[in-house]
């Protein structure tokens, strides 16, 4: 079989929405648009960027994005109503590809949260897809919980929506219900029955509960969809969305029995996966197919006899195909600033000259301490340098003492705004005490949600990557740092979440400075 364009499957990213919506994985305003752009570079082709009716920070986000986008649609989403169609459309109007997306609940239980009966739903829908049509000639509606509704009802609405002027048809696994042949099949039942239906794409929106949203959503291909809806990671609510990289990746290693192409610069996955994965502070599980850290590795001895005999005894797809560099050699204490930024090139950091120069020194400090730095050190501290800049609070020191006799005990010393303060707290346990002492150098209310920790690389001089999320009237930070030491990790990984929480009520405090959080010195 031939792949010709009516097998070309769009890939529409959500993690900015669906997957920003999980909670605990809120992004700030300069993530999202990082990860916008690498989405954009990557080639996915409709970038979901937000709810711009949801709060300012999603208005502004999506405002940017489509202002920066250089190839990708940007879409926006919106409820059933005019209000929610106009602020998306102001927002996503300054793309040169816009897209407004407008949904409601089509089953049963859905239909009676907004209390409206099958005629009233159904002129709803005619009025809010023509409405969004008259703003904008790329329109996606989506039956939110479309596999739960009845397949005559929702027949008539697509048909409705369809001729409302929908370009794209969507349609959501919202509770992650369906099986792989049920997906197909309803597809193809709606591409059968409804009149319309060949004149607009259809796309397959599944979520995970059941641990089927990547086969849901290439059945549903089978049946019929073209566009797929899915997140960097398999982000999103709950058990989250369907992963990008696995559907992506599946479409190219079983290209011989699904012969369907995506326009998705492969090379480019494990970049964005750890992106993700640092800024939402969900940790990637290692052994999560593509992009997990074992999904490559072949530890037993008869899988490592194999691969050096023929790499293909154990592995279908290259390391290379989604940007792992397949013969990692470790720098060490003896590497050169050359030497760095060839790897840092070949991890795709490109670095100027003065930041160059500081990693340059933070390396050595690492590589002094460690004997060999992996392409996951470096990585880790990149982001570091990246998390550190205009930050208002930084560890300066830290001594913790410990006996088999608690408590532990801490001594540290913050910078806060350029002034340093110290002192010395006690804890069940090092980390405890550690915390205990920002707490009575920076007092807050935020409460600690998450504490993670996760080693980079092996051994016992391994880097430890630190996630902590707290929250704090509604508001929810994450922090990550990695060092040597876990107890540093840590702190540092709570001050960049204290500072990130200072950014956001900046924000939604006008006039609000650091002194809303206050410090003294106890020592
Ligand atoms: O899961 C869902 O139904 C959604 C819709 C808003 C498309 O995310
Ligand atoms: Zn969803």
């Amino acid at each position: 079989m031939t792949t010709s364009d009516k097998n070309r499957v769009v890939i529409f990213d959500t993690t900015l929405r669906d997957g920003e919506q999980s909670p605990g994985a809120t992004m700030t305003h300069d993530e999202k648009l990082e990860i916008a752009g690498m989405l954009d570079e990557m080639g996915v082709d409709i970038i979901e960027a937000g709810f711009p009716i949801a709060s300012e920070g999603d208005f502004a986000a999506v405002t940017e994005i489509a202002k920066n986008a250089k190839n990708s649609v940007i879409c926006g989403l919106a409820r059933a109503n005019f209000k929610d169609i106009d602020r998306c459309w102001e927002a996503v109007k300054h793309a040169d590809k816009p897209r407004i997306h407008t949904f409601i609940g089509t089953s049963p239980l859905h239909r009676a949260i907004p209390n409206l009966n099958k005629d009233e739903m159904a002129e709803r829908i005619h009025d809010t897809v023509t409405h969004a049509r008259n703003l904008c000639d790329n329109v996606q509606w989506s039956p939110m919980d479309a596999t739960r509704t009845e397949e005559d009802y929702l027949c008539r609405v697509v048909e409705i929506a369809i001729k409302a002027g929908a370009t794209t048809i969507n349609i959501p696994d919202t509770v992650g219900y369906t099986a792989p042949v049920e997906s197909a099949d309803l597809i193809r039942m709606l591409i059968n029955k409804v009149p319309g239906a060949d004149d607009i794409i259809f796309a397959t929106h599944c979520h995970n509960d059941l641990g089927m949203a990547t086969a849901n959503s290439l059945a549903a291909v089978e049946g019929g969809a073209r566009q797929i809806e899915c997140t960097i990671n398999g982000l999103g609510e709950r058990a989250g969305n369907t992963a990008l990289e696995e559907v992506v990746m599946a479409l190219k290693v079983r290209n011989d029995i699904m012969p369907f192409t995506t326009g998705i610069d492969t090379t480019k996955i494990m970049n964005i996966s750890r992106r993700v994965a640092t800024v939402s502070g969900f940790a990637v599980q290692f052994n999560k197919a593509i992009v997990g850290k074992n999904a490559f590795a072949h530890e037993s001895g008869i899988h490592q006899d194999g691969m050096l005999k023929n790499a293909e005894t154990f592995e279908i797809m290259r390391p290379e195909d989604v940007g792992l560099s397949g013969t990692s050699l470790p720098l060490g204490k003896h590497s050169g600033r050359a030497a760095l930024r060839d790897k840092l090139d070949k991890l795709g950091f490109e670095m100027g000259d003065n930041e160059l120069k500081d990693i340059f020194v933070r390396f050595k400090d690492l590589a002094d301490r460690k004997k060999e730095v992996f392409d996951e050190d470096l990585i880790a501290l990149v982001r570091q340098e990246d998390t550190e800049e205009d930050a208002r609070i930084i560890v300066k020191s830290l001594a913790v003492v410990c006996g088999t006799e608690g408590p532990q005990t801490a001594e540290m010393t913050l910078e806060i705004d350029g002034k340093d303060h110290s002192t010395k707290a006690t804890g069940d346990g090092p980390v405890d005490a550690t915390f205990n002492a920002i707490k009575a150098l920076v007092e807050h209310s935020a409460r600690l949600q998450l504490y993670q920790v996760h080693a980079v690389t092996e051994g016992t001089d391994a880097q430890a990557t630190v996630s902590v999320r707290m929250e704090e009237n509604g508001m929810i930070v994450t922090g990550q740092s990695a060092d040597t030491d876990t107890v540093v990790a840590s702190a540092k990984a709570y001050v960049t979440a204290l500072n990130r929480l200072l950014v956001r009520r900046e924000k939604t405090e006008p006039g609000y400075d650091v002194k809303g959080v206050s410090y003294k010195d106890v020592s």
